[in-house]
């Protein structure tokens, strides 16, 4: 099997779960240089996973000769730059969602993408790697449930995670509710329906933090959505759920209906005992996807080794950042907003 060898920016919440897989859990790859601007995460790809070559900077890491290809897990503010410098040092590169937090920003690295077309281009939606999701997709494909008519999603992050957030949310701009949680949302209606989100009215509001006002954040947000095909989205974003990371998606068909985790569990367990029977649920993204995070890399490996592009495109990236960013303009406006 060729080997690709990988460089990552980022070694941050995600960064380091990415670097894991790509040195001990994706088939094909190797992690030969890791950049951050924190000195603690370097020794950890150092000394954890055998990392042979670390960086303060991205420019110095896109100098080594022995990079296939690079993963950016850095904040979302600096994804359109580094995709560009990476793609013009002739590597392949995987970005983290957001693509980018503009449109225009977007809108003038999509050109760019295309010029390089002879390397590939992916964004971690990774949700679309996740067993279940896919198992639904099938489904949907097979007809099971007829014609979708109605999508409803939940994804609200535990309670737990609010100071690795507010550490996040200072660190550079996370673009927002919208665009940093419910983008994986308003992909996977994108994704399920195979068609356009054209209209969004969207609210919000910071009862559980109000400390959020001062960053310009959201804790809880909600948007209706039109669809081009006439289907219905309704989303609801967090970042207070005090029993765990709910990501839960329903879809409504003409012919029957299915849903995505009800309760997120974690596992088959069952407690009985003086609270009831209780079903613990999973504790935050690592958790839920940590087997998608590795699907997501293993798949873009695989379409590097066999020279095809991935099915997760920056256009993916461009319509999904553009409803978000109409979702915030939506509830900032008070007003329902066409995409
Ligand atoms: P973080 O704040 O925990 O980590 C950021 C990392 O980037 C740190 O290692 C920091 O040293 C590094 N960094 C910052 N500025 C840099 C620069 N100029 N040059 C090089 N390195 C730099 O951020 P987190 O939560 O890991 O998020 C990173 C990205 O991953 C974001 O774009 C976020 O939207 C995305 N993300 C995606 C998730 C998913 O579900 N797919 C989940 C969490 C994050």
């Amino acid at each position: 099997m060729t080997v690709i060898n990988f460089g990552i920016v980022g070694l941050g919440r995600l960064g380091k779960i990415h670097a894991e897989n790509l040195a001990k859990n994706v088939p094909g790859s190797c992690l030969i240089a890791a950049c951050s601007l924190v000195e603690e995460e370097l020794a950890f790809a150092r000394n954890q996973l055998g990392v042979a070559k670390t960086y303060t900077t991205y420019e110095e890491m896109l100098d080594n000769p022995s990079l296939d290809a690079v993963v950016i897990a850095s904040p979302s503010s600096f994804h359109v730059t580094q995709i560009r410098q990476g793609l013009e040092k002739g590597l392949h590169v995987f970005c983290e969602k957001p693509i980018g937090l503009t449109v225009n920003e977007i809108e003038q690295i999509i050109p760019i993408i295309n010029l390089h077309s002879n390397q590939k281009f992916m964004l971690g939606f990774m949700r679309r790697y996740d067993t279940s999701y896919r198992y639904a997709k099938k489904m949907v494909e097979d007809g099971e449930i007829g014609e979708i008519t109605l999508i409803r999603c939940y994804g609200i992050d535990p309670s737990s995670g609010m100071d690795s957030f507010l550490k996040f949310a200072k660190n550079g701009t996370s673009g927002g509710l919208f665009s940093d949680m419910s983008i994986h949302d308003i992909d996977l209606v994108r994704w399920f329906t195979n068609s356009e989100i054209k209209k969004v009215w969207a609210l919000g509001n910071n009862k559980a933090y109000p400390q959020l006002d001062a960053l310009g954040e959201l804790e809880t947000g909600a948007a209706m959505m039109a669809l081009d095909n006439q289907a219905i989205a309704f989303l609801v974003a967090g970042r207070n759920a005090v029993h765990g990371y709910h990501v839960e998606t329903e879809l409504i068909g003409t012919k029957g209906m299915i849903r995505v985790a009800t309760i997120p569990e974690k596992n088959l367990v069952t407690v009985y005992n003086e609270h009831g029977a209780n079903r613990p649920v999973s504790k935050d993204f690592p958790e839920r996807f940590k087997e998608a995070f590795i699907d997501e890399l293993t798949e873009f490996v695989s379409c590097i080794s066999s020279n095809r592009q991935p099915e997760i495109t920056a256009l993916d990236g461009l319509y999904a950042t553009e409803v978000a960013i109409a979702c915030k303009n939506s509830w900032l406006q008070n007003e329902c907003i066409d995409v």
